[in-house]
């Protein structure tokens, strides 16, 4: 290869793998060579013509064919590159490279290479969500392997959307061009999923002797014994963090509003129905070094809730008077003893979304604010959240996640933050 940057790229079996066709085209535009292994499956969706065509010299794809062997062998194939690039990086090629298999010419390349490997995941959201994928991907990370992507959207298959659509190939060659460059890639670059190994998930037992109090789901405010005035919330982003807090060795509290989710496993977990039946929980489940209110609190109670059921009165309509609900978060983060060491909240917000966020954190006294958006998306009861993470000191903005590992990192993150001590 005459060019100067070389990448190896492995191009496992998915609908994606069209896309890699002009990712070629665009690495040589750039003066960086690629040559390619094409998975048995990757063979299903593009052909080894069209590869070696684009790319200017044969595709490999047999692990066992002698000539290859005598000619280049796979664990120079290998190593005579910068760079691994698995893309698309379907389910079965994760979960491969995560448990060391080496059972073709992809995953033995991989297994042998002393070289950096980025990965483009492809695949359908609930296979992207599947807590086996969760784990796999865990373990790369841990691994040091680099990843782009995914984004989140409309799938192949018809009606379904979510995170799992590969990186398009720009995000992608920006990738390579970082990790090419010896660059960790960053977080914060819009659609690009560069982790840190290690940091998004917390170290076992980072939270080991802490105790952290979550708030979760809605609360239901009676009006009479069958209605009720709700806020929209699903509870999976705060029984996803208390999952987290308590995989990272936290005793954990939850105290939860009216959910249709399980408690989560490890976790002691307080039902509840009004906001002043959470106030109660919460602040009989203090002390605490980590208080995290990601509860949908309903702001308004009915002054006088009926104790039977009122009845339609010929149009009339019934006198309903509000008046406001405790702030739990505000109570907590304002006391003057026993005051968790951290206190985090939340802001959905449907506009205005940092500067709300800013106003929030100093009204209510916290030391951050987890905002996301939830103008037109499917973030209240969907599974992938868009945060921005908003202190004192600054903002930090993370790409569109699903809230599961929205949960791990802000776990990962919070444990870094929290000041030392029992
Ligand atoms: N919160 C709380 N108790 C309340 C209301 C809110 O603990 N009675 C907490 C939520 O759990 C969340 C944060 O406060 O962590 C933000 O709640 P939000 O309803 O968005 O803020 P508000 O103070 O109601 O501000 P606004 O309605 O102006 O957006």
């Amino acid at each position: 290869m005459s060019a100067s940057r070389s990448v190896l790229l492995i191009i496992g079996g998915g609908i994606a793998a069209y896309k890699v066709l002009e990712l070629i085209r665009r690495l040589k535009d750039r003066g960086i060579a690629s040559r390619c292994i094409l998975t048995k499956a990757g063979e299903q969706f593009v052909t080894p013509l069209s590869v070696s065509s684009l790319a200017g010299e044969r595709c490999f794809t047999d692990l066992f064919s002698l000539t290859d062997e005598a000619d280049i062998g796979h664990i120079q194939l290998s190593r005579s590159t910068d760079l691994l690039v698995v893309a698309p990086a379907t389910a079965d090629l994760i979960a491969k490279m995560a448990n060391g298999h080496a059972d073709d010419l992809a995953s033995t390349a991989l297994l042998a290479t002393d070289k950096r490997v980025l990965i483009a995941p492809a695949m359908n959201p609930r296979m992207w969500q599947h807590p086996a994928t969760r784990r796999n991907m865990a373990q790369l990370e841990r691994d040091g392997i680099l990843v782009v992507g995914p984004n989140s959207g409309a799938m192949a298959e018809r009606g379904e959307s979510g995170p799992g659509r590969m990186a398009e190939p720009p995000e992608i060659l920006a990738a390579i061009e970082l990790a090419l460059a010896g660059e960790k890639p960053s977080t914060r670059a819009i659609g690009f999923l560069g982790r840190l190994p290690g940091r998004d998930h917390p170290p076992a037992g980072a939270l080991a002797g802490r105790h952290v109090l979550i708030t979760s789901g809605p609360t239901h405010e009676p009006i009479d014994p069958v209605r009720y005035i709700a806020n929209r919330s699903s509870g999976k982003q705060g029984h996803a963090i208390a999952a987290a807090a308590a995989a990272a060795g936290a005793r954990v509290t939850l105290v939860s509003g009216p959910v249709n989710l399980p408690d989560p496993p490890g976790v002691e977990t307080v039902h509840v129905e009004s906001a002043r039946e959470m106030l109660a929980a919460v602040e009989g489940s203090l002390p605490a070094d980590l208080a995290i209110f990601a509860a949908a609190v309903a702001d308004w109670r009915v002054a006088d809730a009926a104790s039977e059921k009122m009845k339609k009165d010929g149009g009339k309509l019934p006198p309903l008077s509000l008046v406001e609900n405790p702030d739990i978060l505000a109570t907590v983060a304002q006391r003057k003893n026993g005051r968790p060491g951290f206190v985090v909240g939340f802001a959905a917000e449907t506009q205005n979304v940092i500067d709300y966020a800013k106003a929030k954190l100093a009204r209510k006294g916290c030391d951050l604010i987890v905002a996301n958006d939830v103008g037109g998306t499917g973030v209240m009861g969907g599974d992938a959240n868009t945060v921005h993470l908003v202190t004192a000191e600054g903002i930090e903005t993370w790409p569109t996640l699903p809230k599961e590992e929205v949960a791990s990192r802000l776990v990962a993150h919070l444990a870094r933050l929290l000041p030392a001590g029992g």
